[in-house]
């Protein structure tokens, strides 16, 4: 099994400390962080038994893309202060082992080295300046992305705990923006951010609009309604409002808000074979990771994130096996003890 608290503390005595403050912080009190540490645990499974899993499978696809396990890497803000080799580093990891990488817009390495790995998810913030975020999402999709993951929970970003940046340590500049100065006031999101921004996007860029950070049945029903072809149930890692309902017990009223009609995926604590099981259960088609994948960037680089996928998908097929199924798509409701 994956030890992450070996490699977390690994990844804290490797980097500097504000930037592992800015990696490890929740917003707040950190009361959301420190249950969604504990909310995929809450939650008891109950295996099938007498089923032949002697060719059980991880392979799923997330719209319609084939992923070796349903894993994707969660977007996170500037990779290359956990290790030189930043969002290329962790997108040849996720090539590699068959995962898909989700590029933040915060990213610290140009759109165009990314997409040159393999096909990538962008995501994008609604910045106060729409040119400049419709001028992200256009280059990501001339570079190659399948899809845009447009984040609807943060029209400001929350504050966090004293000796934790609530942005950046200073980088100096973004290159996914042009080299523009982080402090600039057009690079803040929106506080205004709206339907007409998904519909927008989805237009311009002629690609599938998945929304991320929604935690309720009506958050995800507007969210479709604005033309989402998914949604990302997420409290953001503990990094937005604190003190909202942690994601597994959000997910299945989003499930069958929309479920028959998009894909929903969730993040935010899932660490293990086991919630990743929990969550196909609870009706999600995939999950994300965040914090795990920095860990293994600082620690161990591209290889590093390499080995903690290819481990986690381990984990996920002799997880399918001890339940009794032969594939994600054989997982159902009746492995969750209500
Ligand atoms: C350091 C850090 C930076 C993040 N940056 C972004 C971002 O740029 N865009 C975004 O949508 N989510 C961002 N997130 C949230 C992640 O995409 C994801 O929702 C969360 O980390 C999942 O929880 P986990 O870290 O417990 O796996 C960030 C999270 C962390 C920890």
């Amino acid at each position: 099994m994956i030890d992450h608290e070996a490699l977390r503390r690994r990844a804290q005595e490797l980097l500097a400390d504000d930037v592992f403050a800015y990696y490890a912080a929740g917003a707040g009190a950190e009361v959301t962080l420190a249950r969604e540490a504990r909310a995929w645990d809450d939650v008891l499974l109950q295996p099938r038994v007498l089923r032949d899993v002697s060719r059980t499978t991880t392979v799923t696809q997330v719209l319609g893309h084939p992923l070796a396990a349903p894993v994707l890497v969660a977007p996170t803000a500037a990779q290359r202060l956990a290790h030189p080799s930043g969002e290329v580093g962790v997108a040849l990891a996720a090539r590699g082992t068959g995962a898909l990488m989700v590029l933040s817009m915060r990213s610290s390495t140009p759109v165009e080295e990314v997409g040159a790995v393999g096909p990538f998810w962008q995501q994008l913030y609604v910045l106060r300046d729409r040119g400049i975020t419709d001028e992200v999402a256009r280059r990501a999709a001339a570079a190659g992305a399948l899809a845009l993951v447009v984040t609807v929970d943060t029209p400001q970003v929350a504050s966090k705990r004293a000796g934790a940046p609530a942005v950046l340590p200073p980088l100096g500049i973004v290159p996914a923006l042009d080299q523009r100065d982080v402090d600039d006031p057009r690079l803040r999101q929106a506080p205004d951010v709206g339907p007409h921004d998904l519909e927008r996007l989805a237009e311009l860029s002629g690609l599938p609009v998945v929304a991320k950070g929604v935690l309720s049945a009506q958050a995800a029903r507007d969210c479709v309604a604005a033309g989402a072809a998914a949604v990302v149930v997420s409290t953001h890692g503990g990094r937005q409002l604190d003190g909202v309902v942690p994601s597994p017990v959000a997910l299945p009223q989003v499930v069958e808000a929309v479920g028959a009609r998009v894909e929903v995926y969730v993040d935010g604590g899932v660490r293990t074979g086991s919630h990743v099981l929990t969550a196909l259960a609870l009706g999600a088609r995939a999950v994300l990771v965040g914090r795990p994948v920095l860990w293994a960037l600082a620690a161990g680089g591209s290889h590093g994130v390499s080995a903690l996928l290819a481990e986690l998908t381990e984990e996920v097929r002799e997880a399918l096996v001890l339940a009794g199924c032969r594939s994600c798509a054989d997982v159902g409701p009746d492995l969750v003890r209500r």
